[in-house]
């Protein structure tokens, strides 16, 4: 059974890797066995609630999107898709896209990558942002986009919203994965709520990236479209 279900995941991730402009080079063996690992343990990595200064980062530019709020579509992506999904968010709500990126640089090699995040996730680590804005204060509501990374969000996602006071933000969380596990989602949810202290977290957008009808659908029910 377990066997099974990594294989399915396994083609699972293949599809969504192939899909991507940017898929790093890997091979089906190293995502069977990386799939097997996902399967592992059931996990929600606790989050600090330490919060730090951006001092010496640039600031994110900004248009207002003409609803009277100012939106920011923050995503990490590692290969693509969640890119894909911001890029379409950004578009249909008019906010400024922000790509969050590590200071050092996850490796493209499938295997390599997840064996860092697993490390990253088990010492609840915050692994540093290289171009993290010195104050997104500018914005009332923020889309915060991620990939599923061992069954929560990648630890740099609690890197980037424990840099700021976000008390009165509001805050969408927008995510896609391999298995679309509704309860890998839900970790990923804990873990926004714990690392966005002070802010409204809004029920989160769990959808494939080209979903758009989903998405158009979410947006409008939160009113981030006109
Ligand atoms: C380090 C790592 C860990 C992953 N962990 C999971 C997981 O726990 N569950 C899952 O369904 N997919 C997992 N995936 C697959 C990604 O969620 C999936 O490929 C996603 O589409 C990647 O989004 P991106 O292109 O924006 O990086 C993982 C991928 C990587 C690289």
């Amino acid at each position: 059974m377990k066997r099974w279900l990594s294989v399915a995941l396994a083609a699972a991730l293949m599809i969504c890797l192939a899909a991507c402009g940017r898929a790093p080079e890997e091979t089906v063996a190293e995502s069977v066995s990386e799939s097997e690992a996902f399967g592992q343990t059931e996990e929600t990595a606790a989050a600090s609630q330490e919060s730090g200064n951006a001092e010496g980062a640039s600031q994110a530019g900004g248009e207002n999107d003409g609803s009277g709020s100012r939106i920011l579509v923050a995503y990490f992506s590692w290969s693509g898709n969640t890119e894909e999904m911001a890029s379409y968010i950004a578009e249909q709500t008019g906010g400024d896209l922000l790509e969050i990126q590590p200071e050092t640089p996850y490796l493209t090699d499938y295997n390599e990558c997840g064996e860092v995040a697993q490390a990253e996730r088990d010492n609840n680590e915050r692994p540093a942002i290289a171009n993290l804005p010195a104050s997104i204060e500018e914005y009332d509501a923020i889309l915060i986009g991620y990939p599923i990374w061992w069954h929560t969000a990648p630890m740099i996602i609690g890197t980037f919203l424990e840099s700021y006071d976000l008390s009165g933000v509001d805050i969408y969380p927008f995510s896609q994965s391999a298995s679309m596990d509704a309860e890998q989602f839900d970790n990923s949810m804990a873990f926004i709520r714990e690392s966005a202290a002070g802010a409204t977290v809004y029920e989160g957008l769990f959808v494939s990236p080209s979903d758009t009808d989903a998405i158009d659908a979410y947006l409008s029910d939160n009113g981030l479209i006109q």
